[in-house]
């Protein structure tokens, strides 16, 4: 295919080094908004009588054509142009003469690239956002069927006090809502768009890069035109928003893993996300959770690599921030595709609440509660602590649980003791009991369900 920039030199290239200078196989994704961008600038320019009206239209109509060629698999991309922007403008000139050749005044592929990728991004985004508002909605669900379920709390994966799963779940909720918003504020911040900034200088036309913008959806225009084609904060943040709801799928999927083992048994995932093994017959594994947890280290990989070639770039663009892509577009694509099958996998699980409560009566959960007790009635809950963990070693010895210990033992220890312990430290109380803001009690789990309802009912408006 004959280049576009062929003039200076006679446009010829070694094939070798022409296939490692293309990116079209990956940045063809980006036709549809490299198409809108470029109808948004042609309608400027002749608004601007930078080029004439028939001119435009012919613009237009040939690029509305494309993408319908595109779209319904009329016109296949052809993978020897050198990237999506030559390959789409290459087309309209033959489709269109020399109206096409007009197309690229006063502009540069590189505020093109920088425009297309952030439109690209933009939509991604949304799509993810919504993912991630599905995802809180199926968590604070399955948290309001479940707040009677008492379970194990743990500090260093060693029981630590009781509370009720519906708890544990919504820990994930606030999680994923943090995730929401950052990943809104990334798209405000890199919701300005580029184009006019052209090579780096900006151009000598009179163009008006404020009408471009705000067709294209934009809340405004780069300051700096050098800033406009240099910049790739955008895709860093991005991904680091993703890194971080990776980390968050992540250590969820672990859970999941821990829950659905047999010395947990907490929980068992519908037979639609498990495999089974090809020599175990007994196997039902936790594959999903464990290929999600894998890929986050995956999405690591893309933001260091990003941010590893934009260091030391002298300004403005250089060809190594066509590296930008890959790495973007892998970071969206598997943390679309892990919310995709995490979400319907965690609405599916069964959860198995008396395993749950079963492991919660072992392991002294209550002791807290124990101490808490004797500090209420007067003694200073530091003595409170060490006679607590005294009775708890004397019962290790014996084999014995806190409920176990008759009231003449307990007394004899301390006569603050009295009947009404059994029902202080049953684990119903000791949930029930937690009554402070945001604590696992079943008001404060309600509340925490009922404000994460109100807070996707009225973000999911917004779309
Ligand atoms: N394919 C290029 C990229 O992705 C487009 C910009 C090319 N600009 C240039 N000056 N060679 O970065």
């Amino acid at each position: 295919m004959a280049k576009l920039w062929s003039g200076r030199t006679d446009g010829k290239i070694n094939k070798d080094a022409d296939d490692f200078n293309s990116s079209i196989s990956f940045d063809s994704k980006m036709y549809k908004q490299d198409i809108l961008g470029s109808i948004a600038h042609a309608t400027m320019l002749s608004a601007q009588k930078i080029i004439s009206k028939e001119d435009l239209n012919k613009i237009i109509d040939g690029l509305e054509s494309i993408l319908t060629d595109i779209n319904n698999g009329a016109l296949e991309i052809d993978l020897n142009a050198e990237d999506v922007h030559t390959f789409v403008e290459g087309e309209l000139i033959n489709r269109i003469g020399d109206a096409g050749k007009k197309l690229h005044t006063a502009r540069s592929r590189n505020d093109q690239v920088a425009l297309d990728l952030r439109m690209y991004l933009k939509d991604e985004s949304k799509f993810i956002e919504k993912q991630l508002l599905t995802l809180i909605e199926v968590i604070y669900n399955k948290a309001s069927q479940n707040i009677d379920a008492i379970m194990p709390g743990y500090t260093h994966l060693q029981r630590a006090q009781p509370i009720s799963f519906s708890h544990h779940l919504l820990a994930y909720a606030n999680m994923f809502k943090r995730d929401y918003e950052r990943l809104i504020d990334a798209v405000k911040r890199m919701n300005f768009s580029p184009l006019g900034s052209c090579a780096l200088a900006g151009t000598t036309y009179n163009t008006d890069r404020n009408m471009v913008a705000s067709a294209l959806g934009f809340d405004g225009i780069t300051a700096n035109s050098i800033d406009g084609v240099s910049d790739r904060d955008f895709c860093v943040e991005l991904l680091s928003c993703f890194a971080i709801i990776m980390m968050h799928l992540s250590r969820f999927s672990e859970e999941i893993i821990l829950w659905t083992s047999w010395e947990f048994k907490f929980m068992e995932l519908s037979d639609d996300f498990t495999t089974g093994s090809s020599i175990m017959p007994q196997k039902k594994n936790s594959d999903m959770a464990e290929l999600i947890r894998g890929k986050t280290g995956r999405v690591y990989g893309d933001l260091m690599g990003i941010l590893t070639v934009l260091k030391g770039l002298p300004l403005a663009y250089n060809k190594d921030m066509q590296e930008d892509k890959e790495s973007i577009f892998d970071g969206v694509e598997t943390v679309k595709k892990c919310l995709t099958v995490f979400t319907p996998m965690l609405e599916s699980a069964k959860v198995l609440k008396e395993n749950m409560f079963k492991a919660a009566q072992k392991g002294f959960i209550n002791a807290t509660d124990l101490a808490d007790y004797l500090t209420k009635k007067g003694m200073p809950f530091r003595s409170a602590y060490k006679t607590v963990g005294e009775i708890v070693a004397k019962c290790v010895s014996e084999n014995k649980v806190l409920e176990d210990i008759s009231l003449e033992e307990y007394k004899q220890i301390s006569n603050l003791f009295e009947e009404d312990l059994y029902k202080e430290i049953s684990l119903s109380t000791c949930v029930e009991k937690r009554i402070s803001e945001g604590g696992t009690g079943p008001l404060s789990v309600k509340k925490q369900i009922e404000d994460l309802r109100t807070y996707v009912e009225n973000e999911k408006n917004i779309y």
